[in-house]
């Protein structure tokens, strides 16, 4: 049986409409443009008006990669959501998307890991396309981080931002092109430094919750931050001994945005030039499940994407959990 390799074959991407800058910021807490750039690398933010909820942008940003790919949502098989902010407990996004996007032949499912939910719905999705059961996985990754931020909270309230992004899933034309390997983790003793302490079911909403603040995001964020760091790079560096790939093979390192010195360290710990980073950090903030599929799709509109480079992306959040993917990149710039 011949070897069936899953591709990125199209991408797609939505910010919301309300640019909030660090100047904004200083009107409404205690913080400046100067501390939230160099302690994060942030200069502004995306934030979505309430009411609309997370499934706005994430059937948005499916939609523009369905039309950039000129795919049909009726062909699609699957959709997989990653994602930490569904409109509601139930029912998932991926069912409320379908509907909204007309994918009336699809089935699929939110998967929720933190920071790290597209890469595990992407490598998921991947899974599906190896196995020659589905030819066309529509994975998403979007967040509405605006809804867990603490106003009171400055350490927490200027890293976040929302956003979305898609990728279109096809076995790949040319089995050395596609998604080569992928390394994941999960370590549940970090789950205490990055979490939302209500709204789920051992402690659900109550007058006593909201009063508290419970149902917004808290962190340790120098953990948060030594972990990222360590996990992401080492992630990285097996994945290409593994593939015998040297820091110079290397063409695109595409890391997750939490903050530009959590990439930075992590490109200095892997020994990989600057260069070839992908940073959009200053635009979007950290999008959680939104940032990969944003850099991916950025990185391609830039031109920095070319057929058959070496591309390896990284993620670490909430749980903790972390991993890595190593591509040869299969879209043709002239598609
Ligand atoms: N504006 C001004 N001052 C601030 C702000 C702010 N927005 N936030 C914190 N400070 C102050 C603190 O109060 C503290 O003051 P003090 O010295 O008087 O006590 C000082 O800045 C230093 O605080 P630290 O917490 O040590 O600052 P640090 O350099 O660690 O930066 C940050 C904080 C940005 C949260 C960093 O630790 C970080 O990015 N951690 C990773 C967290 C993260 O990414 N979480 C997202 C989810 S997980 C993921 O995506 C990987």
């Amino acid at each position: 049986m011949s070897l069936i390799r899953a591709a990125i074959t199209s991408l797609g991407k939505f910010l919301p409409e309300r640019v909030v800058t660090n100047k904004d910021l200083e009107k409404i807490m205690d913080t400046s443009d100067e501390w939230i750039v160099q302690r994060t690398g942030i200069r502004q933010r995306h934030f979505l008006d309430p009411g609309l909820g997370n499934s706005y942008m994430a059937s948005r940003a499916a939609t523009d990669c369905l039309t950039r790919a000129g795919v049909s949502p009726s062909e699609i098989d699957t959709i997989i959501v990653g994602t930490i902010s569904a409109d509601n407990p139930f029912p998932s996004t991926a069912c409320i998307i379908q509907e909204m996007i007309g994918a009336d032949n699809a089935w699929g499912f939110d998967l929720t890991a933190g920071c790290s939910g597209f890469l595990f719905a992407l490598i998921t999705g991947a899974q599906f396309i190896e196995s020659g059961r589905y030819r066309k996985v529509l994975v998403v990754g979007s967040d509405m981080n605006s809804m867990y931020l603490n106003p009171e909270d400055r350490s927490t309230y200027v890293i976040f931002g929302d956003g979305a992004g898609a990728v279109l899933l096809e076995p790949s034309a040319d089995p050395e092109l596609g998604i080569i390997d992928f390394m994941s983790q999960i370590d549940g003793a970090g789950g205490q430094y990055l979490t939302v302490k209500a709204g789920g079911s051992k402690r659900p909403a109550t007058f006593e919750t909201v009063q508290n603040k419970e149902h917004f995001v808290q962190q340790d964020g120098r953990t948060v931050f030594k972990f990222a760091v360590k996990n992401m790079a080492d992630v990285s560096v097996a994945i290409m001994k593994r593939n015998n790939i040297g820091s110079d093979d290397l063409d695109l390192f595409v890391p997750h945005q939490a903050n530009l010195r959590i990439i930075e360290a992590c490109a200095k710990r892997m020994k990989i030039s600057p260069d070839i980073v992908i940073v959009n950090i200053d635009k979007y903030a950290n999008t959680t499940c939104g940032t990969l599929p944003l850099a991916l799709c950025d990185a391609e509109e830039q031109g920095r994407l070319k057929k058959g480079d070496r591309v390896i992306a990284a993620a670490f959040g909430a749980g903790f959990t972390w991993g890595s993917v190593y591509f040869r990149w299969a879209m043709d710039r002239d598609r």
